[in-house]
């Protein structure tokens, strides 16, 4: 499946909650196939310090509107000047990137743990497990409760729970805390957000010899493994998270 550079037109742009934003940008030409784990990288123009690429996960696609949503947290330059995008404006992005999610099978009960903007990949690999027939539930985490992210769109496709680290919505602590979590037998597990919060859920899965997926963020540069500076230890040695990933089972991870 060819990678393409395109230039998208920005559709909308919407402030979710403070620091974070929901682009959709359209494609003139149609969207290609994009798989639920796929990244961009797009182009942070009219600022030096923005010279390399940022990679972003896709968020949500809408074939019919031929666009793609992404979920942004601003961090620094590139997000910031992101964050100012309105409809009109072009975005230019070399996608779809990486590898993807292994998609459940009919019938099976799968969880999507999200730990703050790790929720990113996990709505539109949710929409396509339910299309799979797959029974799908939610769990996200987040710091405190002014930090919850706008999650109505996970509730269309299954059971949503909370977590907050300081318990002022939903189960106080992590993702690995909540009832439903913990009891569930789940078929499949799927996973993004900080690598300490990834660990902790790798390791109940792999405990319970639930099959488990995670999406590394690793720091990225060039994007199509030529510079080498997102590699992660794996079974089988040094690989590129940008080529190889970002999507890994666990039980290839050295962690
Ligand atoms: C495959 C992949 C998918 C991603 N998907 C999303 C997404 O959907 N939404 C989103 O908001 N972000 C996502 N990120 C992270 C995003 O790329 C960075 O936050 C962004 O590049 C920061 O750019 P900046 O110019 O704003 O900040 P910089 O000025 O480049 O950095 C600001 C601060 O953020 C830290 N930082 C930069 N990149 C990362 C990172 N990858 N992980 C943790 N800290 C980082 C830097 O160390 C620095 O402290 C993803 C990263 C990867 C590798
Ligand atoms: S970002 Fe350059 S090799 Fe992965």
């Amino acid at each position: 499946m060819g990678k393409r550079v395109e230039d998208l037109i920005i559709l909308a742009n919407r402030q979710i909650n403070q620091g974070f934003f929901l682009l959709e940008a359209k494609s003139l030409i149609g969207l290609p196939v994009i798989l639920p784990g796929q990244f961009l990288q797009v182009r942070v123009d009219n600022a030096p310090q923005t010279f390399l690429r940022r990679p972003l996960s896709v968020h949500d696609v809408n074939y019919e509107r031929d666009s793609v949503s992404l979920l942004v947290q601003v961090l620094g330059e590139g997000t910031r000047m992101l964050s100012g995008l309105k409809p009109g404006d072009t975005l230019n992005v070399i996608y779809p990137l990486g590898n993807s999610f292994t998609l459940p099978g009919k019938g099976e009960r799968v969880m999507l743990a999200g730990g703050g903007c790790g929720m990113a990949p996990l709505l539109y690999l949710g929409r396509k497990a339910r299309e799979c027939g797959a029974e799908v539930s939610v769990a996200l985490g987040f710091r405190n409760s002014s930090r919850i992210l706008d999650f109505s769109e996970f509730r269309k496709i299954g059971e949503v729970f909370i977590a907050t680290e300081d318990g002022t919505e939903g189960t106080r602590g992590f993702i690995t805390d909540i009832p439903a979590f913990r009891e569930s037998n789940w078929d499949r597990i799927y996973c993004c957000g900080p690598e300490p919060m990834m660990k902790s859920i790798a390791k109940a899965a792999g405990e319970r010899d639930i099959f488990c997926e995670v999406s590394l963020e690793n720091l990225m540069a060039c994007g199509i493994g030529a510079c080498l500076c997102c590699v992660v230890n794996t079974s089988e040695g040094h690989v590129c998270t940008c080529t190889e990933g970002p999507v890994f089972n666990i039980r290839t991870l050295l962690w």
